[in-house]
């Protein structure tokens, strides 16, 4: 038996354990595994590839980004923009196809987030044998309750947030930190709590910059000078705004950002209080991972083979309830897992006096 493994859109830290996983758990069973570079890119003829086996993957659970390198753009997109669905051109998968016939490759590990994942699932219909594994660091696939990648890039923006923490104090000002998380505020809101941010901003609780100001006004009244405000890049105001950096990237979504700065703008002009902003943009997705994300990505890889030696075809992997599983890749796409504003996190937040910009601060 010999399969194929492939990476494709955002690198992610995390991804070389489960190339690692998928590689040991195939030795295991004496399969050989090839891996294809840059994404579905490396399944165009004749095909872009490295054989993988355990001397190959040695050590390379501690490294960020990807050995097989990673595109999101190419000839297989499959979405465009907020959810738009685009289908991969028949003649590629063909030519895709071509490919894995002539490597004699049985099935193929598709490592990606929802444009890849939707990638691949246009291939199964197509009839390759695929199995999906969930990566992403905004956390936001459906029918996972965690990926890898996520973990570790709430570590680098708490760590952030603690550097910040100490400026922000010694000079009694505000600092607001723009994080990634495209559409969904996970990143905002595990980061943001875990460093002890004052005021979160996130996609899913449309905020008032008033709000945001009287928050602050009143940490001051009551001697707190200075003030951490984290500001996901897809956070939406009330009026439904939301700030791009690039109307449309190359790949066809657009390239969020600049809402940090907006917002610190307004905090300085609405409470005349100095104010910074730091936008921590892909220090979240480089580095190593943490442990939690490499044990994550090692059983992500070893049941993506458990599923092929089950022959359970257009299936994902996926993370419940503390155990890793499968789920149909067509429920895990096209819907965004995103924060519910009245869940437990949240309720905690605004317990503890976090403001989400969306009220006054209570008294
Ligand atoms: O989806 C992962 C992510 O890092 C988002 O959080 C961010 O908006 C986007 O990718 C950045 O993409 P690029 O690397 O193309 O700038």
């Amino acid at each position: 038996m010999r399969i194929g493994i492939l990476n494709s859109g955002g690198d992610c830290p995390g991804l070389n354990a489960v190339i690692h996983g998928a590689v040991g758990a195939a030795h295991t069973l004496g399969w050989e595994v090839v891996g294809f570079r840059d994404g579905f890119e490396g399944l165009l003829p004749p095909g872009d590839y490295m054989m993988l086996d355990p001397s190959r993957t040695i050590g390379i659970m501690k490294l960020g980004g990807t050995i097989l390198g990673t595109t999101n753009k190419g000839h297989f997109v499959a979405k465009v923009g907020e959810g738009n669905v685009s289908e991969v051109p028949k003649e590629i998968v063909d030519r895709a196809k071509t490919t894995l016939k002539h490597l004699e490759i049985g099935a193929l590990i598709v490592v990606g987030g929802d444009g890849s994942l939707t990638t691949g699932l246009q291939l199964y219909r197509m009839g390759v044998p695929v199995i999906g594994v969930p990566k992403t660091i905004d956390n936001d696939i459906q029918a996972t309750a965690m990926s890898f990648g996520f973990d570790s890039a709430v570590a680098t923006v708490v760590d952030a947030l603690d550097r910040l923490h100490t400026t922000a104090e010694s000079h009694k000002r505000v600092i607001v930190l723009e994080v990634m998380g495209r559409h969904a505020g996970w990143i905002a809101l595990y980061g943001g709590m875990a460093g002890g941010a004052d005021v979160i901003l996130l996609p899913e609780i449309p905020f008032n910059m008033e709000h945001v100001a009287s928050a602050i006004r009143q940490r001051d009244a009551r001697g707190m000078h200075s003030t951490l405000v984290v500001v996901a890049e897809g956070a939406r105001m009330e009026s439904g705004e939301l700030l791009k950096k690039e109307k449309i990237s190359s790949k066809g979504e657009d390239r969020l950002g600049g809402i940090g700065e907006y917002v610190a703008k307004r905090i300085e002009e609405l409470t005349n209080k100095e104010t910074r902003s730091c936008t921590l943009g892909h220090l979240q997705r480089g580095g190593s991972p943490t442990a939690l994300d490499r044990i994550l990505g090692v059983r992500f890889g070893a049941m993506a083979v458990s599923l092929i030696e089950q022959g359970k075809f257009g299936r994902m992997v996926s993370y419940q309830q503390y155990q890793v599983g499968d789920v149909s890749i067509e429920e895990a796409v096209n819907q965004l897992r995103t924060v519910q504003p009245d869940s437990e996190i949240v309720r905690a937040g605004r317990s503890i006096g976090i403001c989400f910009g969306d009220a006054p601060p209570m008294n």
